[in-house]
């Protein structure tokens, strides 16, 4: 009968072992699942919510696991505003930025690098950097690169300068490019130094004129009437040189910008008259006559600046026109833009030469004007001065009919009257 009992005894502790043990096992799983619940919510961004254990003697590591959950979340936090930071910053680089992985294939581009090579950032990114940069060099740069070197290159494809700055990225085995398109400060380099040496050419020369009739003047034999025409060579010659030199300084002011145009209500007829005016005694000299036509017409420009291109103009008219010519100045207005013109019927300009004439100490016939003794500043002085306010200057010319160059201050034109 004990026998018996025992085992009844034993079936039952059995049965309630066995269920206990099953209510556990369906704890311990919820606990599981509260705890992915947790991690996932962490894993897709959201703020980890507080864990509550299910069970009393989970209650010690529930306080750990929330601990873990917060640091977690405080670093996957950082981590994602670091990354903010740097998109941010790599946006707003003027240079343009790319970052390369092991097999070379863009990981990030920015929009400046974007400009530079002409592309759009989800058509690169994930391909191979040549379909982006096309530059057959940064492949064995890259080689060096990889092998933790830091290099610089500089590419001219025709008329642009590409400086290419690339460093390994420690630990993703990738490289950074940072790209500057240098193309402006290298032409604007070849430019000054095609300026220095042209200068220095134009100062030569009438230096060594100078410098010859000095030493001939020093020589006890030459008679007075000699002596005087030397003298006058070298009076000339230094009147020369000293327009060459305002006209340098003239073009150096405009060039560097430094004042800004005035806006002042300006009458551009009643400006051309008075530049006229100074150039009627030498134009009457020349025998050139010289007249100014049109409408009282309005701008709202810079008087001395508009003054300096008709001086420019006029000038020129007045030099290169055969005696018995005749030079009008024009002004009027049309569409909303005040225009003014210069004509003249002297010899003109050749076709070739006419794209060439705003350049400086660009002179159509160089034997020709050393007898006129311009610099060949002139027409670049008043190009520079057209477009620091605004106005275009433009020139049409036909050899032996004469020539006309055509200023246009477009939405200037203020009604009549003055
Ligand atoms: N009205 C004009 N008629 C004919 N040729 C002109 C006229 N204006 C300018 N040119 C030509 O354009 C060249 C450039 O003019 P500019 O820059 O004023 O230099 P320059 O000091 O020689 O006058 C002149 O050398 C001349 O050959
Ligand atoms: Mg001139």
């Amino acid at each position: 009968m004990t026998g018996l009992l025992f085992v009844i005894g034993m079936l039952a502790g059995l049965a309630v072992g066995f269920a206990a043990a099953l209510v556990l096992r369906r704890r311990a799983l919820r606990a599981f699942d509260l705890v992915l619940r947790a991690l996932a919510a962490l894993a897709a961004g959201a703020e980890p919510e507080r864990f509550y254990a299910p069970l009393g003697d989970l209650a010690e590591r529930e306080e750990r696991f929330n601990d873990v959950l917060q640091q977690l979340a405080e670093r996957l936090s950082s981590l994602e505003l670091d990354r903010m930071r740097f998109l941010a910053i790599i946006r707003n680089l003027r240079a343009g930025v790319v970052l390369l992985d092991a097999r070379r294939r863009v990981q990030v581009i920015n929009p400046a690098a974007e400009r530079i090579f002409g592309v759009w950032a989800p058509e690169v990114e994930q391909t191979y950097h040549l379909a982006m940069t096309h530059t057959y060099a940064l492949e064995s740069a890259l080689d060096r690169v990889e092998q933790g070197e830091v290099l610089q290159l500089e590419r001219r494809e025709g008329e642009r300068t590409l400086q290419i700055d690339l460093a390994p990225v420690p630990g993703t085995g990738g490289t950074l490019l940072v790209v500057h398109d240098v193309s402006e400060e290298r032409r604007l380099l070849e430019v000054r130094s095609q300026f220095v040496a042209n200068v220095s050419h134009e100062l030569r020369t009438p230096l060594t004129v100078l410098g010859g009739f000095a030493e001939t003047l020093l020589d006890d034999e030459v008679d007075e009437g000699h002596r005087r025409r030397f003298v006058r060579h070298i009076a000339d010659e230094t009147r020369r040189l000293s327009l060459l030199v305002d006209d340098l300084l003239r073009l150096a002011a405009i060039e560097s910008g430094r004042e800004r145009p005035e806006r002042t209500r300006v009458d551009l007829l009643e400006a051309s008259r008075a530049v006229a005016e100074r150039y009627g005694p030498e134009a009457q000299a020349r025998g050139v006559a010289l007249g100014v036509a049109g409408e009282p017409t309005g701008a709202l420009t810079d008087r001395d600046r508009i003054e300096g291109i008709l001086i420019s103009l006029i000038d020129n008219a007045v030099k290169y026109t055969q005696e018995g010519g005749h030079i009008t100045v024009q002004i009027g207005s049309s569409g909303g833009a005040a225009e003014l013109t210069v004509a003249d019927d002297g010899p003109g300009i050749p076709q070739a030469d006419l794209p060439h004439i705003f350049e400086r100490f660009y002179r159509v016939d160089r034997s020709r004007q050393r007898a006129t003794g311009g610099s060949g500043l002139g027409l670049a002085i008043a190009r520079h001065l057209a477009l620091s306010i605004g106005a275009e200057l433009s020139v049409e010319s036909e050899v032996g009919h004469g020539s006309a160059f055509h200023l246009r201050l477009p939405g200037m034109a203020q009604s009549g009257d003055a």
